[in-house]
């Protein structure tokens, strides 16, 4: 490792191999994919890894209704969900899946870890059990009548009527989701993770820059309510590893499933020659987690407490992203508001949805709704109206008039009048570049967003101060030369700025500017340099696909 640069581990919350990717789960994909491209932009050494989540009940009983096996089930969700990231722009640097013998293997090697220091206690508990299916009911399998409302048709962990919470044997007239038989009560012996015996070392870490302050003081909540020992046992039938030693034991699914970050991380360090520990074990390198609100409690309570009870060091950041609403309220079949990845990317190209994500995401935990209006409105005007308008006024007289040259300076030489503050307009676009690199940097991207959008207009301004349409006419050609040349530099520095966003944007403007839109090459600006004829980069949206979305999504 080279310490010249920052080496970073990023993941993303393992997309379970149950169904496909929704606008919902993009959202936090699409978060971590532009810090991880900022990260690459900037120098630094940053690893995505990523994977699908396979194990558990609910694939295991959806595989037998579609009369498949686990592992044919689980491989078209795998080859489904890497086409649909690849068309969002997510780009990971691997991705894999918990069902593999690297991570059997690590799952077996850390649960030995944990049982060896001591962190394992074995009791037995009553379950429901389905003696139709033979098989134990996971809460969300037995619906019954709530036990303290009474209202009919509630889940086995709590009531939606009265939020009460219970235990599934408590439900009256309880059924089994699966056969509809009467669950019975039946023992078993389980183990269990002694999560309180890290309450001290949990309650230092949530406190301690990992967490955003929102996500900290919510944990402070379940310390006050104390922590509790955590089953990571299941009863075959199940989907998933067998814990050794045990002949029909398996290792709960959100045990392994963590553990699928290492073990995919492993099979990309093995294929690169780079060395595990070096990401696992040592605190010169960052590790980060980019996970949805839903699932904090997994991974700033248990995992941080699994990895140090195993000898691992605990992750340096976990980004808690909120949920994704669409027009105001939660996804939903009926409405047709939700909205399959695929079946958006069918109708329209994945950077207005990155683009607008990014316009309002901040490091806070907060719910971001997609309003389709707004949508339309702010890609149109910002990406067409402002950004991609900037390289179409310019590049057309460029194309006729100079021959598709730039000019050999930009300094213009009548700019006299008091009122021009475009004297320094390219040093003043980079001279932006600290403060929108932090904002990426810091996830603020909705910040950043702002500060380019600002730029943009100042170059419309700019292009508008001196109307090249109407300078050659006066003969200037000179001026005409310099000031599209400059409109199609300051283009080539806001592409750059938003190229962690708008990654195929970018590669496009490349080939049109002929020109590299790295962030480090943008002190010289292109001079003397001919370009392509400019062909529309991006079109404006239509708010009939909008309509075609939302139809599809309801069928
Ligand atoms: N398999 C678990 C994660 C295991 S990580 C070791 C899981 N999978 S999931 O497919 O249900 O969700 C994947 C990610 O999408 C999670 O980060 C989840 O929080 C996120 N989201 C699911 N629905 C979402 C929205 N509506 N909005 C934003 N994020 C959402 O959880
Ligand atoms: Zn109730």
């Amino acid at each position: 490792m080279s310490s010249t640069n920052n080496h970073y581990l990023v993941t993303s919350a393992l997309l379970y191999a149950n169904g496909h990717l929704h606008l919902g789960h993009a959202l936090g994909y699409i978060q971590a994919d532009i810090w991880v491209r900022t990260q690459k932009i900037l120098g630094n050494t940053c690893y995505y890894i990523c994977g699908d989540d396979a194990h558990g009940t609910p694939i295991m009983l959806n595989a037998k209704k579609n009369n498949q096996s686990p592992e044919e089930f689980i491989k078209q969700f795998y080859d489904a969900h890497i086409k649909d990231f690849a068309d969002l722009g997510v780009k990971f640097d691997y991705y894999g899946t918990t069902h593999s013998p690297e991570n059997q293997k690590l799952t077996e090697q850390i649960y030995t870890a944990i049982k060896n220091n001591g962190h394992i206690i074995t009791k037995n508990i009553n379950q429901a059990y389905d003696p139709v299916e033979n098989i134990f009911l996971p809460d969300r399998f037995v619906k019954g009548d709530c036990p303290k409302c009474n209202t009919c048709d509630q889940y086995g962990d709590s009531c939606e009527h009265c939020g009460a919470t219970y235990n599934p044997t408590d439900l009256k007239n309880a059924k089994s989701v699966i056969s509809g038989a009467t669950p019975i009560v039946k023992e078993s012996e389980h183990y269990f993770f002694n999560l309180p015996q890290f309450t001290e070392l949990l309650k230092t870490w949530t406190i301690g820059d990992h967490l955003q302050s929102e996500i900290s003081s919510k944990l402070q909540e379940w310390f006050t309510a104390g922590l509790q020992p955590w089953d990571i046992t299941r009863d075959a039938p199940y989907f998933g590893f067998k814990i050794p030693n045990t002949d029909n034991k398996y290792f709960y699914v959100w045990l392994d499933a963590p553990i699928g970050y290492m073990a995919c991380s492993k099979i990309f360090f093995d294929q690169n020659n780079l060395n595990f520990d070096d990401y696992w074990k040592n605190n010169n390198t960052k590790l980060i987690h980019f996970i949805g609100k839903d699932i904090t409690y997994f991974h700033a309570l248990f995992w941080p407490a699994i990895l140090e009870g195993s000898g691992y060091k605990k992750p340096d950041q976990i980004y808690v992203n909120g949920f994704l609403t669409v027009n105001g309220k939660k996804m939903s079949k009926s409405r047709g508001t939700f909205i399959l990845a695929r079946t958006y990317l069918n109708h329209l190209d994945s950077e207005y949805l990155r683009y607008y994500f990014a316009s309002k995401l901040s490091n806070q935990v907060e719910d971001l709704d997609l309003n389709f209006n707004d949508f339309v409105l702010k890609v149109n005007s910002d990406l067409i109206g402002k950004l991609i308008n900037i390289a179409s006024r310019c590049s057309g007289f460029i194309n006729k008039q100079f021959n598709n040259t730039l000019a050999k300076n930009l300094q213009i030489n009548n700019s006299n009048n008091a009122d021009d503050n475009f004297g320094n307009i390219y040093q003043d676009f980079l001279n932006k570049s600290d403060t929108i690199i932090n904002h990426f940097t810091n996830i603020n991207y909705s910040l950043a967003i702002k500060e380019i959008m600002a730029l943009a207009d100042k170059a419309n301004q700019f292009i508008d101060y001196y109307k090249p349409w109407a300078l050659i006419k006066t003969g200037d050609t000179d001026t005409t030369h310099k000031v599209c040349s400059m409109g199609i530099n300051l283009y080539r520095i806001l592409i750059s700025y938003l190229s962690p966003v708008l990654p195929s944007l970018a590669i496009k403007s490349s080939k049109f500017l002929k020109a590299s839109t790295d962030w480090s090459n943008l002190n010289n600006p292109l001079l003397d340099h001919e370009i392509n004829t400019f062909e529309p980069l991006l079109q404006r949206i239509d708010p009939l696909k909008i309509e075609n979305i939302l139809n599809d999504s309801k069928s």
